[in-house]
């Protein structure tokens, strides 16, 4: 009866009832006009309008919308201003063409299809001939011709395996508590991926943050793939770069690279959801210095609070101030967690100030918002205006900041409220701002963590905050450090962790980390030894345990695994100075810290294995092959032409581009240093502020190949580096010379470490070795060894 009401009105109307119902997609169909601009082509289709824009030499813009583009915003990239330079600008009968040093951009006119190849002329990557761009409803999508032999890598934090052909995704941030090993969408959405096919590489970030989806072949023809979203526009950066390197770069370089981490952020890092008073958390702070574990982080997860309500403190807390001074004289930091969520109640101030000045996302009829998370109902602060971030990090000021307060950690920022979706209405911004969830959802996390970073680093008076978050959108590491949120205790779980890291880093986001031992469930002392080997090969170093669960601090085991977890601290401590310095590169060329073997070994086919997708580099020369504690046998495909030696073994020389059958005890990791390495480390210390001995070991593996090493060093704890205060040297080793040299320093600070000790690995007995200290631009030998 309604419905044939309705058909009624709808003939009335003049609507067509049936192709409502039954919608057909919508094609770009052929070009009507078409102008030059600076650095491309806008054109205006049949069913749309086209800008194809070159930022630089290798990275194209594609933009496609059905209404004439007036806003250009992005949540990813502050300036979206094109500097390419073209050598080639034509229009002919068939197409539109753009060349500039690396790419050539062809735009076949009728119907519009776009194709990019390198200036060698191989095809990198091109529309689909039959498809191309278009519309479903409001979904948009992008249809591209896929390789026979072609693979993705990428997409941020993703399950599943390092190679994403086949399989279907999509990105809408969710908290999912104990996620399975398949489980998708999670927490982050970063849309950024890489092709791999036919000897070349190129890079996609498809920068739309509505529900997105990307599908490399998987359930379509195997002659395509696409990706696309339910709503905005297509908008895509195509980046050319001949390498999977140059391809990260350009991708950090137009959203953004993290800043040199704070140096005790990246100590060991004890955390439990549970812990509740500042006797407890002292106490367990002192056990790790009577111990000898080193650790420089005690985490407060949501029970410091009152009634978790954000920017206060329990009052089992009553000295905050003596608490956290109790901790730093122990050479302790504190990291303390904060949820978007406000609490709605009378007179509590942050509650009160957010409504008084309509801080909050509403509804559509102006109603606040309400959800319920950990505080009860709550409010939930609209980040994407800034008046309401500069509140949201001025009030770290008083409970944290004042407090002596360095690290702030942001969860349930999907956001999450129990029941899981927030309705799609619910409204941002404000004026012709004014977005609605759909749009700002896969953004909300990077926001709310950026307006923690600005908030806290201008309170901090030049030291550098830590940020930590759980959700992020593309774009999160100029703010933050991210963390793969609620897994759980298993192997499986360990080892997808290690794949999540390395997408995540490959995909800009270079400080990442793992709850060690797995956020649900109680590790066997195996798996959490397991774990805590493979994690110190992670920038964020940090065990975390849900409240239903075993204590689970290092101690707790049993004293052998007490004594075993000592030694990893070690050695993590040992090689903060390469931590640091692969940190260094990140921070300049976003080259990340742990970084998959396509990054560097792209068209080896056996990278791509199921076997040995795990491995990765832990900056220059070390290759670290994750193991499951039930296994100790691996086995281990060690990539390239060098040859590899074992990191705790000097005398066996593995040949590159093999696998091997290795052994992987508990106590002795599978990790490699490729041969002609050079790779700094230093004393043991309790935490990154204590002294160390003041000699740097820079450790030097033998081999035929040479290799550079860029040595970088700061104070590790405020903004002076970008004022010229740090020491960067380049470290060469010449296997023809026999010789390690550094290059002269440059920056102005004072280096750590007034000694300098060469480890010599794989010399053997019979060369002498040399160093060389270029010191006021005269090559110095300081050191001849004879061994
Ligand atoms: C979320 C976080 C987890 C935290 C818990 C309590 O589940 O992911 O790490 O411990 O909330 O705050």
């Amino acid at each position: 009866m309604k419905k044939s009401l309705l058909a009624l009105l709808a003939l009335l109307a003049g609507a067509n009832v049936s192709s409502q119902n039954h919608r057909l997609s919508e094609q770009l169909g052929n070009l009507k006009s078409v102008s030059a601009v600076k650095a491309g082509f806008n054109l205006t289709v049949s069913n749309a309008f086209i800008s194809v824009i070159a930022y630089n030499s290798t990275t194209i813009r594609i933009r496609a919308t059905r209404q004439k583009p007036n806003i250009d915003e992005s949540f990813a990239i502050d300036n979206l201003t094109p500097g390419g330079e073209l050598k080639i600008q034509t229009n002919n009968a068939n197409q539109l063409v753009l060349a500039t040093d690396s790419l050539h951009v062809t735009i076949q006119k009728n119907p519009i299809r776009i194709s990019i190849s390198n200036k060698q002329g191989k095809e990198l990557c091109s529309d689909d001939a039959g498809l191309g761009i278009s519309w479903y409803g409001d979904q948009v999508s992008c249809y591209k011709k896929l390789h026979a032999d072609e693979k993705f890598i990428g997409l941020g934090e993703k399950t599943g395996g390092l190679n994403r052909r086949g399989q279907y995704y999509q990105h809408w941030n969710s908290d999912v508590p104990a996620y399975a090993l398949d489980a998708d969408p999670i927490y982050s959405t970063v849309p950024f991926f890489v092709g791999i096919h036919n000897d070349v590489c190129y890079g996609i970030f498809f920068d739309n943050s509505n529900r997105s989806y990307f599908n490399f072949g998987g359930g379509a023809d195997e002659n395509v793939f696409h990706f696309g979203a339910n709503d905005g526009e297509m908008n895509y950066y195509f980046f050319g770069g001949s390498t999977v390197a140059q391809i990260i770069k350009d991708y950090t370089q137009l959203t953004g690279r993290t800043p040199m981490p704070a140096l005790w952020s990246l100590g060991f890092q004890q955390s439990r959801w549970g812990y509740d008073s500042p006797e407890q958390i002292l106490n367990i702070a002192k056990t790790f210095r009577e111990k000898k574990l080193p650790a420089d982080v005690m985490v407060c997860d949501i029970n410091y609070m009152d009634h978790y309500k954000i920017f206060t403190w329990s009052d089992k807390f009553p000295d905050v101030k003596g608490f956290m001074n109790n901790l730093k004289g122990i050479g302790f930091d504190v990291v303390t967690i904060v949820d978007p969520g406000i609490k709605i109640e009378k007179g509590y101030k942050s509650y009160e100030e957010g409504v008084k000045n309509n801080y909050f996302a509403k509804y559509p009829n102006g109603d606040l918002y309400v959800g319920s998370v950990w505080p009860g109902r709550c409010h939930f602060p609209d980040f994407t205006r800034t008046e309401v971030r500069n509140w949201w990090g001025n009030s770290f000021k008083t409970s944290h900041v004042d407090n002596g307060i360095r690290g702030f950690w942001n969860d349930m920022n999907e956001p999450a409220a129990w029941g899981r979706e927030f309705p799609n209405l619910i409204e941002f911004g404000e004026g012709k701002d004014k977005q609605t969830l759909y749009s700002v959802k896969n953004a909300y996390g990077s926001l709310m963590a950026r307006a923690t970073y600005e908030g806290t680093k201008r309170l901090m008076n030049g030291q550098r905050p830590f940020v930590l978050t759980r959700a992020a959108y593309a774009g999160v590491q100029k703010y933050s450090a991210q963390w793969t949120g609620d897994n759980a205790s298993t192997d499986d779980h360990m080892l997808l962790g290690v794949r999540l890291l390395n997408s995540m880093a490959l995909s800009g986001i270079p400080y990442v980390g793992m709850d060690i031992g797995g956020f649900m469930g109680n590790p066997s002392a195996e798996l959490f030894t397991r774990w805590m080997s493979i994690s110190a090969y992670s920038p964020l170093f940090r065990n975390h345990t849900a409240i239903d669960f075993h204590y689970r601090e290092p101690w707790l085991f049993n004293d052998q695994t007490t004594d075993r977890i000592r030694k990893i601290l070690e050695q993590r401590y040992q090689m903060m100075p390469h931590l640091y310095s692969a940190f260094y590169q990140a921070h300049t060329t976003g080259m990340p810290v742990n970084r998959m073997l396509p990054i560097d070994y792209t068209f080896e086919e056996d990278v791509y294995k199921r076997e040995f997708e795990n491995e990765f580099m832990f900056g220059d020369g070390m290759l670290v092959c994750p193991v499951a504690s039930t296994q100790n046998m691996i086995s281990v495909y060690l990539p390239g032409e060098t040859k590899w030696y074992r990191l705790s073994q000097d005398n066996i020389l593995y040949e590159g581009g093999k696998s091997y059958n290795v052994d992987a005890p508990l106590t002795d990791l599978p990790v490699f240093v490729k041969e002609g390495s050079v790779i700094p480390m230093q004393s043991v210390v309790q935490n990154t502020k204590e002294k160390c001995d003041g000699t740097l070991y820079l450790h030097v593996w033998k081999g035929e190949t040479g290799s550079e090493y860029v040595y970088y060093e700061d104070d590790g704890e405020t903004y002076q580096y970008e004022q010229n205060s740090f020491y960067k040297r380049k470290i060469s080793y010449n296997p023809e010379t026999n010789s390690v040299s550094l290059s002269a320093v440059e920056g102005t600070y004072k280096s750590k470490f007034s000694k300098l000790q060469i480890v010599l690995h794989g010399f053997g007995k019979q060369h002498s070795f040399r160093v060389q200290d270029l010191i006021n631009g005269q090559m110095k030998i300081v050191l001849n060894l004879n061994i």
